[in-house]
């Protein structure tokens, strides 16, 4: 069959069976997708940027919530026009409801159960840290665990094992700042602009990582835990020993040694989690997961080590509400109309 009959033949498999609607709005992205039954493939995948947040070097929640609410309806239905399809052919929704900004959260919340009440339709409330390993099922459809998962955002840093009945046990976690979030702090002291990963990482382009040392937080310690204010500090120091001229001149080459310190401390607790748990497979998770020198550090040491390695493309890393509906087949269905007191948590 060619590739248009395949897709074809796929999409009508949808229509004869109720997908899901997906909406995640945990912090300043407005999206929604219609997701395939099993989870497995998103029909479509909307995502609206808050950008009123770019002037202030960091998210808003308030400005974040009114955000959400103003855009929320349009970008629903564009992912139902998106996917050729009606709400009538919309079987469940699923929505986040932690962790994430309070406010954010209650406006996706709010709406899915309104949309799911008006339709008498269940409701799948997700967890947003879950969908972001789910998001590997949809980058990879036949990818089944056990697995360890490295999430890395702005909000998380964390390394779990994946279960074979889907259960996420926590293996260890930042003690301080998240990957991302030492990202967009290191970018902001470099005057770069919000969010800080991609500029750093666009900074770094030139740069010669080993001409500024940066440390790695527990590089050494026997465990899986993550520390990156060191290296934010480490910055700080550097910074304040540099003139306006200095600062442009190496400006890459502190782009790219931060960068690097990042990228070294994730990639060396994955590589170490998947030897302890003898993992078969690795999933790397999370708006940092975008970051084309982890992917191509970590592509090389789990082809080294044997181990299969998920990284979803960069529009599934960073925050979407597919790997919302990816996560739905594994998350606890509530049943029309039980969720009307169904709320919103931040952690
Ligand atoms: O998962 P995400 O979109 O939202 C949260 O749940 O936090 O992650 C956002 C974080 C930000 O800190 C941003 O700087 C970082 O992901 N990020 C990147 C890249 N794209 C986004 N970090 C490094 N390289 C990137 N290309
Ligand atoms: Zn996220």
């Amino acid at each position: 069959m060619a590739d248009g009959a395949v897709r074809e033949a796929e999409r009508s498999k949808c229509y004869n069976r109720p997908v899901i609607l997906a909406i995640e709005t945990s912090c300043d992205d407005t999206c929604a997708a219609i997701v395939a039954p099993d989870g497995r493939r998103a029909l479509s995948n909307v995502v609206h940027t808050q950008t009123e947040h770019a002037r202030y070097g960091g998210v808003v929640p308030e400005v974040a919530s009114r955000a959400h609410l103003e855009r929320l309806d349009g970008v629903v239905q564009k992912a139902l026009s998106d996917a050729d399809l009606s709400l009538d052919e919309v079987g469940s929704i699923a929505v986040t409801t932690r962790p994430g900004l309070i406010g954010a959260l209650l406006v996706g919340v709010a709406a899915a159960k309104s949309l799911a009440y008006a339709r008498q339709l269940p409701l799948v409330p997700v967890n947003h840290l879950e969908g972001h390993v789910a998001a590997a099922y949809l980058a990879d459809p036949t990818l089944e665990p056990p697995f360890v998962a490295l999430i890395a955002s702005g909000g998380h840093t964390a390394l779990y094992s994946v279960t074979p009945d889907y259960k996420m046990n926590l293996l260890g976690e930042t003690l301080d700042d998240a990957a991302g979030e030492a990202l967009d702090k290191g970018a902001r002291m470099l005057g770069l602009g919000f969010p800080g990963g991609p500029a750093i990482s666009r900074a770094a382009h030139d740069g010669d990582r080993d001409r500024h040392e940066f440390p790695i937080g527990l590089r050494d310690r026997n465990n899986l835990d993550f520390s990156f204010s060191g290296l934010k500090t480490s910055l700080l120091y550097k910074l304040k020993e540099m003139d306006r001229e200095q600062l442009h001149e190496e400006l890459p080459h502190l782009a790219a040694g931060y960068q690097a310190a990042v990228v070294e401390a994730l990639s060396r607790k994955l590589l170490r989690a998947i030897d302890l748990h003898d993992a078969p497979a690795a999933v790397v998770a999370g708006g940092v997961a975008a970051n084309t020198s982890l992917r191509q550090t970590l592509e090389l040491e789990c082809a080294k080590a044997g181990t299969r390695l998920v990284i979803p493309p960069p529009d599934l890393c960073t925050d979407n509400a597919a790997m919302i509906g990816a996560a739905a087949p594994y998350s606890v269905t509530i049943s029309y109309p039980e969720y009307l007191s169904l709320n919103a948590r931040s952690v």
